[in-house]
């Protein structure tokens, strides 16, 4: 009863029964210290369902008495790569076996969710206050690894700002769900959610705006609207999701979506202003100048920084979505496009992402991502490709790149689930996105040639907050479509099956979604 569903999941005869006191053994040999974070999670979960005592210690396999759980990195099997795990249940013994951490975090998380369902079918005893109380699993021996590497969450803190414990909070969340990947897109026109030492201004004039805007309810409109993160936040936040598997790619959007930026430092625009921070959507003004080398020392500086902050091997540059005709106004744009021979405004785009993904591959030895828009103008080598528009990630992967496919109509949760709530409140622009539709999700392109679907790189969920201003809006449109999406990026497509994974989502939503 599992989400996402298991590579191989054989039930088998007999139970293992709790006993009053329970003994966690760890023979975790290839990392000792991530062994016992993960050995103090799972006991308080065991504690928690079953009641019992349970102690940690550490020792060798062979040395667990009857009743045990053990974690260990013997007897792996080797075909279950860097993420995969083994989880048996006998009458004698729990055994989660991994080789790695990922592995061993994932396996705490299958026997997690085991013990939730299964205390979710006892009875409450008369004896614990009215709780239930779980003796007993069902014995089973589960092989597991996910399908894709890329298993993502984007979640847009610009549009609106969400408190950091309720990045935890998701952090847990997704985490559960065996995701791996959070985008956090922190810089957008309606606000700059990151603490930058060398650009105080970001924060102090482009983390708020005069309303809390669009059709959220106005909800910031007694006063400024806004936020942002600390840098100490930040580290705790990346620290937190470390431990639970997850890479945190932090989104410092450029060259378009950035009045908030401009609010902050106008002189890094073309002309015009003074821009402000906004609380309208869509593709506005904020454009950086792609003339001045301010603009570039400014974004090499920010970017500096955040590798600091967010040590992942990746940055995302953003790079969608740049409103046309801005540049083309500009002298200093005017200059540069002569200067370098650029046919364009889109040859120009092509010329300003390559410059910062250059400092982000040679200064900063990063790997930048952007997104898919400027494909057709050609890739940047060894950049990954976000594709959000049908295409674009066949398009990349055609032209040797890495991608994440991440089409809109598949994954973008800020879509509304029926027609009747499209009908009631969304912008007649965007489409349904069922749950059953979700769940169909093949990050593998249509069409694309066998022998390129190694650049396939998995997909993420999208979550644009301009119409999820508080956590019920995202709560509702997260879930339980981010359960399906888990699924669809961890399990191959042949073991997919809707009637099944609906059957599991009643017994796991309580328990992943509400905690
Ligand atoms: C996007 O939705 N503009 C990436
Ligand atoms: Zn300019």
């Amino acid at each position: 009863m599992m989400i996402p569903k298991p590579l191989n999941h054989q039930t088998q005869d007999g139970v293992f029964t709790f006993a009053s006191k329970v003994t966690v053994l760890l023979a975790y040999r290839a990392d000792p210290g991530y062994a016992h974070f993960v050995a103090e999670e799972l006991s308080q979960h065991i504690r928690v369902a079953t009641g019992s005592f349970v102690t940690v210690k550490v020792g060798e396999p062979g040395e667990a008495d009857g009743g045990a759980v053990v974690l260990t990195d013997h007897d792996v099997h080797d075909d279950l790569g860097d993420e995969g795990y083994g989880l048996t249940i006998t009458p004698d013994q729990i055994t989660l076996r991994a080789a790695h951490n990922a592995g061993l975090f994932y396996a705490g998380q299958s026997l997690t969710q085991l013990l939730n369902h299964q205390q979710g079918t006892q009875t409450p005893a008369a004896s614990d206050n009215g709780r239930a109380l779980l003796r007993e699993l069902p014995c089973a021996d589960i092989q597991d690894k996910p399908r894709f590497a890329w298993r993502g969450f984007m979640l847009d803190s610009a549009r609106h700002f969400q408190p950091v414990e309720l990045i935890i909070k998701l952090i847990d969340q997704i985490s559960a769900l065996k995701l791996n990947r959070f985008h956090w897109h922190l810089t957008d026109d309606q606000g700059w959610r990151l603490e930058v030492l060398g650009y105080p201004k970001l924060t102090s004039v482009g983390a708020w705006r005069s309303n809390g805007g669009g059709d959220g309810g106005n909800r910031g409109n007694r006063g400024r609207y806004g936020g942002y993160y600390t840098q100490e936040q930040i580290r705790e936040v990346v620290a937190y999701a470390k431990q639970r598997q997850i890479t945190i790619i932090p989104e410092i959007e450029m060259p378009g979506h950035n009045l908030a930026a401009l609010a902050a430092y106008p002189e890094l625009g073309c002309n015009g202003g003074p821009p402000e921070v906004t609380h309208q959507w869509g593709v506005l003004d904020g454009v950086f100048c792609a003339g001045q080398d301010q603009t570039f020392t400014f974004l090499q500086n920010v970017l500096n920084e955040v590798a600091e902050l967010f040590p992942g091997p990746y940055l995302h540059l953003g790079g969608d979505e740049r409103k046309q005709g801005l540049w083309d106004k500009c002298n200093a744009c005017q200059g540069v496009r002569d200067k370098h021979g650029l046919a364009d405004e889109s040859a120009l785009q092509k010329w300003f992402m390559d410059r910062v993904a250059g400092h982000v591959h040679t200064s900063i030895n990063r790997r930048s991502i952007a997104w898919g828009d400027n494909i057709d103008a050609g890739g940047i080598p060894s950049q990954v490709v976000h594709g959000w528009l049908p295409e674009q990630s066949t398009k990349a992967a055609r032209q040797g790149l890495d991608t994440i496919n991440s089409t809109h109509e598949w994954v973008y949760l800020d879509y509304p689930e029926t027609e009747k709530e499209l009908a009631e409140n969304k912008p007649d622009w965007m489409m349904t996105l069922p749950l059953a539709k979700v769940y169909q999700l093949d990050p593998i392109p249509q069409g694309l040639e066998p022998e390129l679907h190694h650049h396939i790189l998995g997909s993420e969920a999208h979550l644009w907050t301009e119409h999820a201003p508080t956590e019920a809006d995202l709560n509702h449109q997260l879930w339980p479509r981010l359960l399906a999406f888990a699924e669809a990026v961890w399990s191959p497509i042949e073991h997919r099956d809707f009637d099944d994974f609906m059957n599991r989502v009643a017994v796991q939503q309580p328990c992943l979604c509400l905690g």
